[in-house]
């Protein structure tokens, strides 16, 4: 059976930073999300008995070792444990934004391939079983199963099926953009992975940054529900910052930001001072994120635009969920 699914990156507006366990990727805290419609992933699966090994193409581009490769091929053997079956598979999958680039493109790829490679396996799951299964591929893809905004639970199980995201609200809920600052291109040179691993193991604030999300979380959730734009804001720039701390404080430290993500943090704090709705959130890159009312779109990207270094502005809204589109024998 061959299947074909479509998924959205989405940003984290309460951050996803250390794992409680590595082997099933389980987070140390929960997280909250928006889910950024705009951006795309579209992944297709077919098993097939007749290769002996998985093939993956990513963006035209065949990947058939190194990291990438494995980290896809062990994700389609907990597929087929799960189906109890033994063919190798295709994967075609197509970004139409940057990959790698601190866009979230591993939260989009794998939720899309945990809908596409379920269904191609003969798997009729849950939204719940299909984020817990998205998460052994990435944290974060976890939440980009649901539309809109999404909460994360960490999970208390030792084998984190009790550890996936639930929706908070729909896409349709709160008309807002997330206007992306690209400041520079090219893949991180510290995987988010590792990135927390050593923040884990190093940073004396590593306890501390943990021990904060819960609130941010339980915050966050009524500031959604709310609408409550000034909230959200004062919530999503503490997360950030918090968690950014916590890496930077590792060591050697991790500071993902450059000059230009400095400059967009003033900036965007100096432009709400002066009463535009906006707020910023970094992720394990230097891309400033900033959020705002829909009709504050225009002045946001004006903003970003006009600051030295922005290579380019990629404007989103609330996306749906991961979604199966094309199903065939
Ligand atoms: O999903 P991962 O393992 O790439 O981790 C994502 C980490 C952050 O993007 C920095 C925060 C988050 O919650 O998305």
């Amino acid at each position: 059976m061959k299947a074909t699914a479509i998924a959205h990156p989405n940003i984290a507006l309460v951050k996803y930073w250390g794992k409680r366990n590595i082997e099933y990727n389980l987070p140390a805290a929960g997280s909250v999300s928006l889910t950024l419609g705009g951006l795309e992933t579209r992944t297709t699966v077919s098993f097939d008995g007749g290769i002996d090994a998985d093939v993956v193409e990513l963006n035209d581009n065949l990947v058939d070792q190194g990291p990438k490769y494995d980290r896809v091929a062990h994700f389609l053997d907990l597929v087929r444990n799960r189906a109890g079956i033994r063919e190798h598979a295709r994967v075609v999958s197509h970004n139409d934004f940057p990959t790698g680039a601190g866009l979230a493109s591993s939260a989009s790829g794998f939720a899309a391939l945990a809908v596409a490679a379920t269904h191609a396996a003969g798997l009729d799951l849950s939204d719940s079983e299909l984020s817990a299964l998205a998460r052994r591929g990435s944290g974060s893809a976890a939440r980009s199963i649901f539309g809109g905004f999404a909460e994360m639970r960490a999970g208390t199980r030792e084998d984190g099926q009790d550890a996936y995201a639930e929706p908070i609200c729909g896409a349709d809920h709160w008309d807002l953009r997330c206007v992306i600052a690209v400041t520079a291109h090219g893949e991180k040179d510290i995987s988010s992975t590792e990135g927390m691993t050593r923040t884990h193991q190093t940073s004396p604030y590593y306890d501390q940054w943990v021990d904060s999300v819960s609130l941010d979380v339980e915050w966050a959730r009524a500031a959604i529900e709310q609408r409550d734009f000034d909230e959200l804001a004062r919530i999503a720039e503490a997360s950030c910052l918090r968690m950014h701390a916590s890496a930077m404080a590792a060591e050697p430290g991790i500071i993902y930001w450059n000059g230009t993500t400095v400059d967009l943090i003033h900036r965007v704090r100096k432009a709400r001072k002066e009463g535009l709705p906006v707020f910023f959130t970094i992720d394990a890159g230097p891309q400033v994120k900033v959020f705002c009312p829909a009709e504050s779109q225009t002045d946001c990207e004006l903003l970003l635009r006009d600051t030295d270094g922005v290579r380019d502005v990629l404007v989103t809204h609330p996306g749906e969920g991961a979604r199966l589109i094309e199903e065939t024998d």
